[in-house]
């Protein structure tokens, strides 16, 4: 199938918030876990793993909103509309993998919309999100 994305979760991507970081590096190998066994057609692992990652997606972001709430982070309306947003395309790719099981454009949609997503998106929005919260509470802080 050659080359494609791989989503892989480094230290250069820590929030210096254990239990996101944690959260994040599970979605990661989650979605990693999900290309490849649609990859390789096999549905009954791509169906448990869509169906966690469509309920972990869910949990993870409310714990982030909860997070910017606590500490009225300042760009936290943005934030948690990237989060809507991704989670709208995720129920929607989740209910054409129900109904069309995996299909190339499904794998390519998979790749270009939520791995590159996820990837730009803890980068970018995460990352500074986590500069903020080890700003205010100092670092290695332990948040659940
Ligand atoms: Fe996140
Ligand atoms: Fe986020």
């Amino acid at each position: 199938m050659g080359d494609r994305l791989a989503l892989q979760w480094s230290s250069a991507l820590s929030l210096g918030v254990p239990d996101l970081d944690a959260q994040h590096r599970e979605l990661f190998d989650r979605v990693d876990r999900l290309l490849d066994s649609m990859l390789h057609g096999d549905r009954g692992e791509a169906s448990t793993l869509a169906a966690f990652l469509r309920d972990h997606v869910v949990l993870h972001f409310a714990a982030e909103e909860q997070l910017m709430r606590e500490l009225h982070y300042p760009d936290a309306a943005r934030h948690a509309e990237e989060h809507h947003a991704f989670a709208a395309s995720i129920l929607v790719l989740d209910s054409a993998f129900r109904e069309q099981g995996t299909t190339p454009d499904l794998v390519l949609r998979l790749e270009h919309e939520v791995v590159a997503w996820l990837r730009d998106h803890v980068y970018v929005a995460d990352v500074a999100l986590g500069h903020f919260v080890t700003a205010t509470l100092g670092t290695e802080v332990s948040w659940a």
